[in-house]
């Protein structure tokens, strides 16, 4: 593509360091970057200046392959013209951060606006890994709506235990189950979950991490086949560089955000994350992005544009393999290949390569189909989110692809199967109650018993907890039964491979149904149509309504609170609703 080597507009960073009204603050504005070296002339020399959002850190080791991979950014950005400026964001790791990495997703967003919008930035380079660390990016992209260019991180190498590959987050739900029926030791436990996680990267699984990573690129906002390549392998380094150069063609040429993140771009993204077995936390966190895109995506566009798609990368959880394989299969762009031949999707979307999806994609045919199936021959059919509704909330979905065979031919995908399902409900307040009361024989848990956790969402458990998979007690365990229907109003991790209903919205902590909800009621859950309902009379609702909301622990900071009062439900993408409306910044002027 050639290059204009005249910006279509001013660069917005002049207004700080060429403003021929405010020598003043123009000598102020320059002076202190000259103190490690830069000089003014560079600064004014009308060469668009690249901010790099620097996600790695210590705090968050699942992006720390930036530090290194931002030398290559800075090669790529002056060797286009550019000048790079780094800058660090909010570091969310999501393994570690308590009460949950979700709840800083929204402090990162925020941070990174104030960021691009109040500093001399003319483009950004958004460094991506960790799960949230995705969306919080392309979020604060949209509001300030500058140039911007996503460069993933990559994945760990794949991990092997004993000649077994071994998957980040997967091993660790699966080794849980084996170390309670008493199949492996803790020190097993504890090694198996260590060999998982081989190098530096993001989780290796199709997790959320690697899961929004390919939402990003799906959306068109990465150049083609960046979000699989394994963070330490070479072609990440070649793709950081790239992706600098990138950054500046991108000012020069004037693509923002808001040109790329359509609707049509969001529903390709859906239909993508079923096709690679995608993270439900791709759920709110799509919704988070479109609604700061000011694109209007419903609930029930994940069941009508992904449901009825098949799943064709073979990848766990819901597959075999793990990153490594996925990349040299051909990665995102072998299965959007995939859904394009098949007509399933909109290869018109323009993308920041300055192409379409459709011309990206030239080529780009897998040649491992162990790992990345044909449409017509896929390893799963019908495999993407449910979306279900019922008096006990107005949505929630359940992810198709990793549903047990026999549940699925039960319930969900053979023609004349039964598709009803009635359970006893188990109800817990929370994850500390849940492992506390579990294996309480009292409780009766059966193979028709319905696990329910409320008191998980947003506002119940500051940012919503991963908790929705429970694992069965120990004595279904040690008869083999590993799964249990789940019902909850928290999320479930990207690398579980449990038959979840969740991001129940509205949340039991907002007065959703889960909260009047009591252990021994029965559920009724009819796939076929979409609706889960316990079977409680309107009166005895309206009743047990009356004892209130069950209790939510108190705001333990300031974030906490301040992000209680006002974000929205998983259901809207859990957003600061007031931060909505501010969008396109950079377009409204220059900041005071
Ligand atoms: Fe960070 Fe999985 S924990 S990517
Ligand atoms: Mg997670």
């Amino acid at each position: 593509m050639s290059t204009p080597t005249i910006p279509k507009n001013r660069l917005r960073s002049l207004d700080w360091f060429a403003n021929p009204d405010h020598i003043d603050m123009t000598a102020l504005y320059l002076e202190r970057f000259m103190n490690y070296g830069i000089t003014p002339e560079e600064l004014r020399s009308g060469k668009p200046i690249i901010g790099i959002a620097q996600s790695g850190s210590d705090l968050t080791p699942c992006n720390r392959i930036h530090v290194e991979l931002v030398k290559r950014v800075r090669d790529g950005i002056r060797d286009a013209g550019g000048i790079p400026i780094e800058f660090p964001t909010h570091p969310i790791f999501e393994n570690c951060k308590r009460p949950t990495a979700a709840l800083d997703r929204n402090l990162a967003y925020l941070g990174l606006v104030e960021i691009l919008y109040g500093y001399p930035l003319d483009g950004v380079v958004l460094t991506t890994g960790c799960d949230k660390t995705t969306p919080s990016a392309l979020m604060a992209a949209s509001t300030v709506n500058i140039p911007a260019i996503v460069l993933s991180g990559g994945p760990m190498l794949d991990g092997w235990h004993e000649g077994d590959l071994v998957g980040s987050g997967t091993v660790i739900w699966r080794s849980r189950r084996k170390l309670a029926a008493g199949a492996i030791t803790e020190e097993e436990f504890l090694q198996t979950a260590l060999d998982s996680a081989p190098s530096a990267g993001h989780c290796n699984t199709m997790g959320t991490a690697s899961t929004m990573n390919a939402m990003a690129e799906a959306l068109g906002m990465s150049l083609t086949g960046c979000a699989a390549i394994p963070a330490p392998y070479r072609e990440r380094g070649q793709m950081a560089y790239r992706t600098g150069r990138r950054a500046v063609e991108l000012v020069l040429e004037d693509i923002k955000p808001s040109d790329i993140l359509t609707r049509a771009a969001f529903l390709n993204a859906i239909r993508v994350n079923t096709a690679i077995g995608g993270s439900t936390n791709a759920q709110p966190h799509l919704a988070a992005m479109a609604r700061h895109a000011g694109v209007t995506l419903e609930p029930e566009d994940w069941q009508t544009y992904g449901y009825d798609l098949p799943l064709l990368a073979n990848v766990q959880p819901a597959g075999k393999w793990l990153g490594e394989r996925f990349h040299r299969a051909g990665g995102v762009p072998a299965v959007m290949w995939e859904l394009l031949q098949a007509g399933v999707l909109d290869g018109s979307c323009p993308t920041v390569t300055g192409k379409t999806i459709a011309e990206n994609l030239v080529g780009e045919e897998s040649d491992d189909r162990e790992v990345i199936k044909p449409f017509a021959e896929p390893l799963k059919e019908t495999a993407g989110f449910l979306v279900l509704r019922g008096n006990l909330f107005d949505f929630a979905i359940m992810k198709t692809s990793v549903i047990s065979p026999g549940f699925r031919e039960r319930y969900l995908c053979v023609p004349g199967h039964e598709g009803v399902f009635t359970g006893k409900a188990v109800v817990f307040d929370g994850s500390e109650d849940y492992h506390k009361r579990i294996n309480d024989p009292a409780l009766d848990i059966d193979e028709e018993t319905i696990l329910v956790i409320r008191g998980a969402g947003p506002i119940g458990w500051p940012g919503s907890a991963e908790v929705v998979n429970m694992q069965p007690p120990d004595h279904l365990l040690k008869r083999g039964i590993m799964s249990l229907p789940t019902i909850g109003d928290g999320r479930q991790s990207g690398t579980a491979d449990s038959p979840s209903i969740l991001n129940a919205s509205p949340e039991s902590a907002a007065g959703g149904g889960l909260s009047w909800l009591r252990t021994g009621d029965k559920i009724r859950i009819d796939f076929n149509h979409g609706h889960c309902n316990a079977l409680v009379s309107d009166e005895e609702i309206a009743r047990r309504k009356q004892d209130g909301i069950p209790a939510v622990p108190p705001d333990a900071t300031p974030w906490q609170q301040i992000y209680r009062r006002t974000v929205t439900q998983l259901v809207d993408g859990a957003v600061i609703e007031d931060a909505v409306a501010f969008r396109g910044l950079a377009q409204k002027g220059h900041p005071r």
